[in-house]
């Protein structure tokens, strides 16, 4: 195809604003599935299919003919979830153009907001698109109004469909072809190819989405990855429709798919350009790499099951590249890993993951988020490596008396909620030690707030919080916004006396007391009663800020019941000794490992 019939674009909208099902309709109507096929189609994963939503961005090449002329046109597939604005990100980096997608009921929400920013700073043609139209309460002339005064959207370019029924679907095809421009891209250049996204295969190794820049790619190439110096030889190349069609050669402007001998998609590194080797050339503008954000310790149910959670774990990260792994451990837990998230979504769809793609169990740690702490002294400088150390791990707190400061991560969020729930979502933004940034009313019910908040505050319950005071109403995003300094202290757990490393927290002073009474409670009700009386306390530094007597257990009237019987006697004594294996000795207190479960998971 002549570079001039070539559009590539992305549908960006909130989720469930019909993403997916406008993709199916855009793929049913360019005749690259049947009608009605079903399952949508773009969603591959199992999780994706469960949870609706889209984990692993996916594109499809399509052929349209428009006023005679064929058109190819690059549907680039993009998460819509608050998780995944870096996946979004690299997706646009191949597109010229977009389609907003807003639904004609739930209006503008915070991921239109955010998905808007990102298409906007990228200098995207942005096709505004209502959704929905078909349903009983839409109320595209509202969308409209929103459109005009959050993004200065003019109302004459905003098309209204239903991607359902299919109404004015047509328009949408037309508008991109009509209003997004080809890619500016040169086939005389030598070869620049930017990898997009990659996942791994389990039957063909690495598998990179590219989008040529300039020149061509060719099966047999031999091509350089800028940022590695490796060199490999293109095996396949391939257009996605959306099922894999193998061709020789990918012109620039298209977009395609390959595989060479890389042995881990984390060889094909996101942002990287390909060139061919031995010719020099400029490096396409690589992309922000994503950074986790949220960490938590991932440990097997059961050691025997260590080995084939490790293997499951290995093999989803091959095709996750956003996650970090480090090993680790934990007295009570054993062996195990600390895990890197972007977000809590993401850690939940990972593990999830394991679960039914890899059939493995995992115990999950509550999760945290890294801080930064400056110490100071030339010996404790010299001993970590420099004035700065990063850490997620209570354990690794550094000895309070080096710290000169300790920042935590920042994020601005962005709600948007209708004005009756105004007070709660305020109120709880507060109590999560957020700062206003701004307010704005996007129609005459709607309000759209900025707050600057810790990220720890929201990684737990936040989401789940908004959702529910405002009746599923308002809908919340982030982004990173750098460090804060902060008074970050580690509470620790004594049993009678004797500290439990595992269940140290990291938490803000203005929190401490609060933490540390629920913690105490906590445990209270999760830890068996034994012989003795067993004192809980919960401390910062040398100040006990929770104490808890757990009272030792009634003797049991029924124990020499037993004493006669000696093959039953036998068997519990043999049931004891299994279960001691598993007990984790604090003092003289015996814990089952169910305890410290029970403790850890969120
Ligand atoms: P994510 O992949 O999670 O971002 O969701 P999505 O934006 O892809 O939404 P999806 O296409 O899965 O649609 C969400 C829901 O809206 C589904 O139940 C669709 O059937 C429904 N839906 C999509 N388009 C329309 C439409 O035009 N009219 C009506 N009435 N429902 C629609």
């Amino acid at each position: 195809t002549p570079i001039k019939y070539i559009r590539n674009f992305s549908i960006i909208a909130h989720v469930d604003h019909g993403k997916s099902t406008l993709a199916d309709r855009l793929l049913e109507m360019t005749g690259a599935i049947k009608t009605n096929s079903g399952a949508q189609v773009l969603d591959k994963l199992q999780v994706e299919k469960e949870r609706g939503i889209t984990v692993k961005a996916q594109t499809a090449s399509l052929k349209y003919v428009y006023k005679g002329q064929e058109y190819l046109l690059n549907l680039i597939d993009t998460p819509g979830h608050v998780d995944f604005a870096s996946e979004v990100y690299r997706s646009l980096a191949a597109c010229q153009g977009v389609i907003l997608l807003v639904d004609a009921n739930d209006g503008v929400q915070a991921q239109t907001v955010a998905n808007f920013y990102l298409a906007f700073g990228s200098d995207l043609t942005i096709v505004p698109v209502i959704n929905k139209i078909d349903l009983k309460n839409a109320n595209p002339e509202r969308v409209i109004e929103e459109l005009n005064n959050l993004f200065d959207i003019d109302p004459d370019e905003i098309l209204k469909i239903s991607a359902k029924n299919g109404t004015n679907v047509e328009k949408v095809l037309e508008a991109i072809i009509e209003r997004v421009p080809p890619p500016t891209v040169s086939r005389d250049a030598p070869l620049r190819a930017l990898i997009f996204d990659s996942w791994y295969d389990r039957y063909k190794g690495a598998i990179s989405l590219i989008f040529v820049k300039d020149g061509a790619i060719s099966v047999g190439d031999q091509i350089t990855s800028c940022y590695t110096g490796k060199s490999y030889e293109i095996k396949s190349l391939a257009f996605l429709r959306p099922q894999e069609e193998a061709v020789k050669r990918i012109f620039a402007g298209q977009v395609g798919c390959l595989t060479c001998n890389m042995r881990s998609s984390k060889e094909a590194y996101i942002g990287d350009t390909l060139h061919l080797k031995g010719v020099e050339v400029e490096p396409l503008p690589g992309f922000k790499e994503s950074k986790p954000m949220v960490y938590a310790g991932v440990y097997p149910m059961d050691q025997s099951q260590y080995a084939a959670l490790e293997s499951a774990i290995e093999k989803l990260t091959l095709n996750d590249n956003a996650v970090s792994v480090t090993k680790e451990s934990s007295p009570a837990l054993g062996q195990g890993w600390r895990l890197g998230f972007l977000g809590l979504l993401h850690m939940e769809v990972f593990t999830q993951r394991l679960d039914q793609e890899h059939d493995a169990q995992a115990v999950l740690t509550a999760p945290g988020v890294t801080y930064k702490a400056k110490i100071h002294g030339s010996k404790n400088i010299t001993k970590y490596g420099g004035n700065e150390i990063y850490f997620s791990n209570p354990t690794h707190f550094p000895e309070t008396q080096i710290i000169e400061e300790i920042h935590e991560p920042m994020v601005i969020a962005t709600i948007i909620t209708p004005d009756k729930y105004l007070g709660p979502v305020i109120a709880l933004c507060m109590e999560r030690r957020g700062v206003e940034k701004s307010t704005k009313n996007i129609d005459n019910e709607r309000v759209m707030l900025q707050f600057q908040l810790p990220l720890n505050e929201i990684i737990v319950d936040f989401h789940d919080a908004l959702k529910s005071m405002s009746s599923g109403f308002a809908s919340f995003d982030y982004e990173d916004a750098g460090f804060a300094i902060a008074n970050i202290v580690k509470m620790d757990v004594y049993l009678n006396g004797q500290l439990v490393e595992e269940l140290s927290t990291l938490v803000h002073s203005a929190k401490a007391t609060e933490k540390a009474r629920k913690m105490s409670l906590k445990l209270m009700d999760i830890i068996p009663r034994q012989q003795f009386l067993i004192a809980i306390q919960v401390t910062v530094g040398s100040k006990v800020l929770a104490r808890e007597n757990l009272k030792p257990y009634r003797k049991d009237v029924t124990a020499k019941l037993y004493g006669g019987d000696v093959t039953r006697r036998k068997k519990l004594l043999a049931r004891q000794s299994e279960g001691k294996k598993k007990m984790r000795m604090i003092g003289n207190i015996a814990l089952p490992r169910e305890t410290f479960i029970d403790v850890l998971k969120k």
